[in-house]
């Protein structure tokens, strides 16, 4: 399309219009997009040599969506959806991304959003997202999993349409990330590093390259590396865990929905799921944004805690390609940040003192 000047705009118009092919019909007039998706594929400049330096390593950056995370792609998907069926209203439960998303694609659609979250347990700036797009905001005095099985009996009973990732719309969104990547890298990446909450993400990706795969758009399928907290580790574990914890509050699940799925993906793949420690999750949170200059979430790092993990035990062989993604960006959460980072100083102000703090005097 001819721009002002003669330029030649490549209008970029969404997930759904990018990839229609592969998702489910939807007629133009009920895209509900903010342009998500079409986000950047990083190779990493610094890590490799820290970590194995015959190994290829990029990110995913999912964080640059329009509310920061990977969400947005599955919620343009089942927000279209949803106005295309007449619904006036969208539930979902939520450790923060999907409530900020949700509350977003429901602004732009004009329509509800209510959202459950477990009180106290979602980072700041998720919550804040939620809020200013006029989400009707509920702190559950429990957890996800609490929270997602009320949603999910409203859903059913009640005109209002679930948004979380048990809407299949959702993965069917989410799997364009799978897409942008092989498109990228002209292939699949041999392993694909990312971590597993609701497990709804596991399985969109998994789904995304094996429907790539089909229609000949890549000659080979990556090994899907799943990455749970120590503490909310419930398919590592094999079994649900009551009480989960861990610093990573996104991940915060001891019953995902979409667990049998996870585990497809993982065996379907000759992949795994494994857990670590929150005290290598902040680790890696660090280590990234100090070396990399990018700045994820705690959730989000556990992809890179993994593949360091995994890289000590001498996992991946020379050449190995690896994508991780990072699933939300580190500014929802600026709390983390600020406790894993050095104190700023306090200074006298006046040049001296300056001078004195950064060494030149
Ligand atoms: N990373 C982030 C930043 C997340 O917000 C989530 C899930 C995951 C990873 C895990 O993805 O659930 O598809 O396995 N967040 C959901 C939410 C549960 O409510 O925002 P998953």
């Amino acid at each position: 399309m001819p721009g002002e000047g003669g330029l030649v705009i490549n209008k970029y118009e969404g997930v759904i219009k990018r990839y229609r092919e592969f998702l489910p019909e939807i007629d133009d007039r009920h895209i509900i997009t903010i342009l998500e998706g079409n986000t950047p594929l990083i190779k990493a400049c610094n890590l490799g040599k820290i970590i194995n330096p015959v190994i290829e390593i990029y990110f995913k950056y999912e964080g640059l969506n329009p509310t920061g995370s990977f969400k947005d792609r599955g919620m343009t998907m089942a927000v279209s959806k949803a106005v295309s069926e007449g619904s006036k209203a969208v539930i979902c439960a939520s450790t923060g991304n999907t409530s900020a998303s949700a509350s977003a694609y429901a602004a732009r659609a004009g329509i509800k959003s209510f959202v459950l979250i477990p009180e106290g347990k979602i980072a700041t700036g998720k919550l804040s997202q939620a809020l200013v797009h006029g989400a009707v905001v509920m702190q559950i005095q429990g957890n996800f999993d609490e929270a997602l099985v009320i949603t999910r009996e409203i859903a059913k009973d009640y005109d209002v349409t679930l948004v979380n990732s048990v809407n299949p719309f959702r993965l069917e969104g989410q799997k364009t990330a799978s897409f942008e990547i092989a498109d990228e890298l002209g292939a699949a990446p041999d392993y694909h590093i990312l971590p597993v909450g609701n497990a709804g993400n596991i399985t969109a990706y998994w789904k995304g390259y094996r429907e790539y795969y089909d229609a000949g758009k890549i000659k080979k399928l990556p090994k899907m590396l799943g990455f749970q907290a120590k503490g909310a580790a419930p398919i590592v574990l094999n079994h649900i865990v009551k009480e989960p914890h861990t610093v990573a509050t996104a991940i915060r699940i001891g019953n995902p929905a979409s667990w049998q799925k996870a585990v497809a993906a993982r065996d379907e793949s000759g992949g795994l799921i494994e857990s670590v420690s929150d005290e290598d999750i902040l680790k890696a949170y660090a280590l990234l944004a100090s070396n990399e200059g990018i700045f994820c979430e705690p959730a989000s790092a556990i992809s890179l805690a993994g593949l360091i993990k995994l890289n000590g035990r001498g996992f991946f062989k020379k050449g190995a390609v690896c994508v991780l993604t990072l699933t939300g960006h580190g500014l929802k959460d600026p709390g983390n940040a600020i406790k894993v980072s050095k104190e700023p100083v306090v200074v006298p102000c006046n040049k001296n003192s300056v001078l004195k703090v950064m060494g030149l005097k």
